[in-house]
Order: structure tokens, then C-alpha cells, then sequence
């Protein structure tokens, strides 16, 4: 089997059958979390993964390995919460010296930011997204459980100080809960200088099934956010970047959109994720999944993953975002947190 890729194969870029080329890796490195947010997680026990299930850092580095010498370009890692994997700047180092990773980012809840950010830097990250869904205390503690509004804006302050730019904050509105914030954060990047994404509600939480109507379009955002203030476009940063994004006349920051459920971005997909327990999915929707840790455990060489991850990518969904009611029905057992958004 070793010999089946040829040399064209090993050249060729990593292409889907809808002829997208795959040049971005999300690894999550931990199903654990330090919040609980409403949409995401349930408020009771949760089954984590079992220790032994979770790949190594060395496993993961030789994932990584493969899929940069396939032509992946940038990896962003994601949890759960990547932050509370224990020692994840070593993680962090191994990933960002890979021969051919340009890019390496990290999406957090920024929970632990204040004492990781400058390590994490020195390890290579170099752009954050923070995630945070209210910048008022009770209302932050609504929807994520748990009171830590003050640790995550002293972890963005820590990202400003060490000018660890561009800074993102991702916001998931929920309807009757944190729309009413809207104007706090457009006031927000108004005066500070980061790019605040509005994310629609996707249905893929472990929570209550609430989410179709907690969804708040993101038309809808745009308009409530025009109301107070104009935006001038600016467009996506690249073609597969999934925020549409708009700059505050006059102010520090931007606003961004990313509407997966009201205007998928599914055709300009260039993404594959590799969860904690070591499998790859081709979509944050997939129904199936490669188990890559079984071949990293089962002895088998580098090309005989890197035709397996081939074969995956080729088959890759046309796009999960399309076909949400159905996914919703069928509210599969992979929630959130064990894929890593
Ligand atoms: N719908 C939309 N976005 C979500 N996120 C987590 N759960 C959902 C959901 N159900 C976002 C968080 C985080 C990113 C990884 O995914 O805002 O920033
Ligand atoms: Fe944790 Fe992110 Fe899920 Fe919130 S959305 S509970 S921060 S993994």
C-alpha cells in the first residue's frame, strides 16, 4: 500500500470532487471546556473523552506533518477550550515549525488568555480569535454558565498590550438573550480595535433545542447594527473566509458577519478539522469521519495516511451548512465541543 501514491499524488493539492482545494487544518486538542455555554454544552455531567483516547502532541504534529506536505497552509487550533490543554505551547511550537505551515491560529474562550498569550506567541500563534457572547457580567454568565467576563477582557487587554494583532471576537446571538447586547459591542469596536464577528445560532449544540428560534439572521444583525452606526465594505479577508466584513466609519475596529445558516458559505469551504480522539471530518456537519488515530496506532506509514486523508478530502460534503433542518432532526451524537467549530 506504501507504494499506491505516486508521484503526481504526493505533488498534487489536496482537491475535493467539487474541485475546492483544502489548505486549512482545524485541530482540536481537547473536548474539556472552562465554560458551559448554552448553545454548545449541557448543563449537567458530560462524558469526556477518555485520556488515552486523545491524540498525542506528537500525533498530532505528524497529522499535521502530512497534510502540510499535501499543501495545508494553516492550522488553527480549537477545543472545547484549547487553552486548558496542558501545555499546549509545546503543541504550539511542534505545529508552527512544520515545513510549509504559514499560519497558525488559535480560537479561545480567552479565559486563560492573561497568562498564555505571550507564551503562546513566542510559540508561533500568531493571530487570536476570542469568543464572547456579552460584554455585560450577569448577561456573560447567562450564556456561558459561568461568571468570567473580567478574565477574558483581561485577556484581550494582555493581546493589546503585546500587540498581537488582528484581534477577532466571535459573538453567537441568541435571541431574548444576548441580541440586546448588539449595540454594546458595535460601541465596542467603535473604540477598540478588533474585528467583532456576528455569528449566527448554528443547531449543533449539546444544549436545549432551542436553537431555530433563538437564531437571529444576520441580515437582521446588519440592519440593527446600521442603525446605529454606517458600515463601508470591505469585503472577506480571502475568498474562504467566512466573515463578510465591514469597517465602523470612523472607528478602531470592524464588524463581521458569518451567516452559515442563512447564507452558507459551503462553495469556498477549504477546511478540514481533526477532532481530540484523533479523527478527521471534512465538515463541521460530517456524518462520517476517517479515524486517522486508528492508522497512527495501527503502524501505518506516512503515505499510507496521507492516501487515507486523500481519500477523505476527496470525498468531502458538499456542504453541511445547506441541509441544516436535516441535521437538526437528527441531532447526531458529535456535538460542538468534540469537533472543535
Ligand atoms: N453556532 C454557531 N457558532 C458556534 N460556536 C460554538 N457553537 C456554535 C453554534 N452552535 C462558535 C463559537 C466559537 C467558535 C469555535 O464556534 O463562537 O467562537
Ligand atoms: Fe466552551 Fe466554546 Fe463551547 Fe463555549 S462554545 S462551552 S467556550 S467550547
Amino acid at each position: 500500500m506504501a507504494a499506491t501514491l505516486n508521484r503526481d499524488d504526493r505533488n498534487g493539492a489536496l482537491v475535493d470532487r467539487f474541485g475546492r482545494i483544502v489548505r486549512s487544518l482545524r485541530i482540536s486538542v481537547t473536548d474539556r471546556c472552562n465554560l458551559r455555554c448554552l448553545y454548545c454544552m449541557p448543563a449537567g455531567p458530560i462524558t469526556w473523552f477518555r485520556k488515552e483516547r486523545i491524540l498525542s502532541f506528537e500525533e498530532i504534529e505528524r497529522v499535521a506533518r502530512i497534510l502540510a506536505s499535501l499543501g495545508v497552509r494553516e492550522i488553527r487550533l480549537t477545543g472545547g477550550e484549547p487553552l486548558v490543554r496542558r501545555d499546549l505551547t509545546v503543541l504550539a511550537r511542534l505545529v508552527s515549525g512544520i515545513a510549509g505551515i504559514e499560519d497558525l491560529a488559535i480560537t479561545t474562550n480567552g479565559l486563560l488568555l492573561k497568562e498564555l498569550a505571550r507564551p503562546l506567541l513566542l510559540a508561533g500563534v500568531r493571530r487570536f480569535n476570542v469568543h464572547i457572547d456579552s460584554l455585560e457580567p450577569d448577561g456573560f454568565a447567562e450564556v456561558s454558565r459561568r461568571d468570567s467576563l473580567d478574565l477574558v477582557l483581561a485577556g484581550l487587554q494582555e493581546l493589546e498590550r503585546l500587540g498581537a494583532v488582528p484581534i477577532k471576537i466571535n459573538i453567537v446571538l441568541l435571541r431574548g438573550l444576548n441580541d440586546g447586547q448588539i449595540p454594546r459591542f458595535v460601541d465596542w469596536a467603535w473604540r477598540r480595535p478588533y474585528q467583532v464577528r456576528f455569528i449566527e445560532l448554528m443547531p449543533l449544540g449539546g444544549g436545549e433545542p432551542f436553537e431555530t428560534e433563538r437564531l437571529v439572521p444576520g441580515s437582521e444583525v446588519r440592519r440593527r447594527v446600521e442603525e446605529i452606526r454606517p458600515l463601508v465594505p470591505v469585503g472577506r479577508d480571502r475568498p474562504s473566509a467566512p466573515a463578510n466584513v465591514f469597517r465602523l466609519a470612523g472607528g478602531a475596529g470592524d464588524i463581521g458577519f458569518i451567516n452559515p445558516v442563512t447564507e452558507p458559505f459551503c462553495g469556498d469551504c477549504d477546511r478540514i478539522r481533526l477532532t481530540a480522539d484523533g479523527k478527521v471530518r471534512t465538515c463541521l456537519f460530517s456524518r462520517t469521519e476517517t479515524d486517522i488515530a486508528a492508522l497512527l496506532r495501527g503502524g501505518r506509514t506516512d503515505p499510507e495516511i496521507a492516501l487515507a486523508l486523500r481519500t477523505a478530502i476527496a470525498g468531502k460534503e458538499a456542504g453541511g451548512c445547506l441541509d441544516l433542518h436535516q441535521f437538526y432532526k437528527e441531532r447526531l451524537p458529535r456535538k460542538m465541543w468534540q469537533i472543535g467549530g
